[in-house]
């Protein structure tokens, strides 16, 4: 029985352990507001083309989008690309950085 209850326990230590700061490989920390809230402008405007939770891969696989590259992420999204249309205009700054917070520290639950 002890085991068993410890057993349950453990996703939830894992989460909790996880829920502070994601950390990006580049070194910046996004706070976890701004994840969601990049994933929230995600669910809206992207995922008709990427897929629910960036799951389209055939179209570009944004979860193996370069860590590092985060310009290039703003300029792409900004201005379009190839098949993409430009978010400049409906998208706000603030919400294209929340999208790069998302994309980039991936999502993981
Ligand atoms: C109308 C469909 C469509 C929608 C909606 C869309 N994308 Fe894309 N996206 C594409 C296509 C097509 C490509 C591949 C472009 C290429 O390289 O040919 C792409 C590529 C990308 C890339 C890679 C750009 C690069 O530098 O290689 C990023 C990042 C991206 N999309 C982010 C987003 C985000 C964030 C949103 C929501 C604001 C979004 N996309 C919404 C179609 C879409």
């Amino acid at each position: 029985m002890f085991f068993l209850k410890w057993f349950l326990l453990l996703p939830v230590l894992a989460f909790a352990s996880g829920a502070g700061y994601a950390q990006a490989p580049g070194g910046s920390a996004f706070a976890p507001a701004q994840i969601q809230r990049g994933a929230n402008v995600f669910a809206n405007f992207c995922t008709p083309c990427h897929g629910e939770r960036m799951g389209n891969p055939e179209l570009f696989n944004l979860r193996e989008f370069p860590k590092s590259e985060r310009d290039r992420f703003i300029n792409s999204v900004s201005n379009g690309k190839n098949g993409m249309p430009p978010w400049r205009g409906q998208l706000k700054p603030d919400e294209i950085e929340a999208l790069w917070a998302y994309v980039s520290t991936g999502d993981k639950d």
